[in-house]
């Protein structure tokens, strides 16, 4: 059995992991850390574990989560988990860490004080931990002993961009990012703009030119790009707006495609390569062998597209691209649940590739509907 331990328990990214977690056979629930709410058994907190066996929330202790744990899952805020994690990297270096925040994500330590607003004060971590996608780096995945889990809108717009990117489909300074946000992507604590009397029947844009996300889409983009041989940089608009659901990413996105479907083009070799034309099937086609074998990310057929609901509750990405003939540009949507693929199922699929478990264990959730 893995012994595990969630520091953040009780927010909402900690209460799916304890949701996916009491499924998983292969886990022993150890340590389970909320300093707000330490001494009370998890079903006062969340109702629905009431009967359960799990231990209490317990105060913070890096002792007890060195001591008690081989892995340990951080979902506290930006800014508050690198501080714990250089503590039990330097109490135990041999202990497991998924950061399901932002403090592993970025390579560049200056961002942190840019985008962040802090900074980073255990950068020897950033160069140590792998970014946790697990469909794109399953195989540094298996060999780390730290690792950045994806935000949830990285997580959707990087996997509905990396075969344009990988192949240079695309000009990677057009990509232009629409997404929608369930309201508990904000997290449990509570403030005015996520009251239900404010965010129920209403939309709103927000981060806007500035959110946290954009730096990380870059990078790994970035980084997708070079390995295909394109050198260069992403620029991202990137514009997020909250929207009354409980769960739930969905992102639309456009990118012109890359410099002449007819010419000597990147396009060009794609086609050649895979033998298949450069409409909405044939890049539906060069998405479903990207993806080949990934069992999370579903390609949709042209007929379909990606929503919500349909991935609500499962770590399911579903992705549906179109070619537009007209405008000489590609349309990319994907959909996720933003604490299942985009927070605590993705953890515990690079917590099972860490492990050398089936990376699907305690995963095969079907999505809810309605
Ligand atoms: N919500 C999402 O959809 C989502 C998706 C992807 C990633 N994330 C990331 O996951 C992390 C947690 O998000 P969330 O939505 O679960 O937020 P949340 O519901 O507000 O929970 C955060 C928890 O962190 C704990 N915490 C706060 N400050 C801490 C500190 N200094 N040390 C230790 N624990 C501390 C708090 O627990 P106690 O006061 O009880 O200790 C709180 O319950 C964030 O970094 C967020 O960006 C969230």
């Amino acid at each position: 059995m893995i012994r595990v331990g969630i520091v953040g328990a009780a927010g909402y990214a900690g209460g799916e992991l304890i949701r996916l977690l009491v499924g998983h056979d292969g886990v022993a629930l150890t340590t389970l850390v909320s300093r707000t709410h330490a001494g009370k058994p998890v079903s006062q907190v969340y109702p629905g574990y009431y009967g359960y066996d799990l231990p209490h929330f317990r105060e913070i202790s890096m002792t007890n989560l060195a001591y008690e744990c081989d892995l340990v899952f951080i979902a506290a805020p930006s800014g508050a988990a690198w501080p714990l994690m250089k503590d039990l990297v330097s109490m135990k270096p041999g202990i497991k860490i998924i950061d399901i925040g932002s403090d592993l994500r970025l390579k560049d330590p200056s961002l942190y004080r840019k985008w962040y607003g802090y900074e980073h004060g255990a950068p020897e971590l950033l160069s140590q931990s792998v970014y946790g996608l697990s469909e794109l780096h399953a195989d540094e995945i298996k060999d780390a002993r730290l690792v950045a889990n994806p935000g949830c809108y990285p997580t959707a717009t990087i996997l509905a961009f990396a075969p344009l990117v990988r192949y240079g489909m695309v000009s990677m300074d057009s990509i232009v990012v629409n997404a929608l946000s369930g309201v508990s992507g904000a997290g449990r604590t509570p403030g005015l703009g996520y009251h239900f009397p404010e965010c129920n029947e209403n939309m709103r844009a927000y981060g806007l030119l500035c959110h946290r996300h954009v730096p990380e889409i870059e990078q790994e983009l970035a980084a997708i790009a070079r390995t295909g041989g394109w050198d260069d940089a992403v620029n991202l608009s990137f514009t997020p707006h909250l929207v009354p659901l409980n769960r739930g990413i969905l992102v639309t996105a456009y990118a012109d495609l890359g410099n002449d479907l007819s010419g000597d083009s990147c396009l060009r070799d794609v086609n050649r390569d895979l033998g298949i034309s450069l409409d909405t099937p044939g890049l539906t086609e060069i998405y479903r062998s990207f993806y080949k074998g990934k069992r999370f990310v579903r390609i949709l057929p042209p007929d379909e597209v990606p929503q919500t609901k349909a991935v609500a509750g499962s770590n399911y990405c579903d992705i549906g691209v179109r070619v537009d003939e007209r405008t000489g540009r590609v349309l990319v949507m994907a959909a996720i649940d933003n604490l299942v693929k985009g927070a605590a199922g993705q953890a515990i699929q690079n917590m099972n590739l860490m492990f050398g478990e089936p990376e699907d264990k305690g995963l095969n959730l079907a999505p809810f509907w309605p």
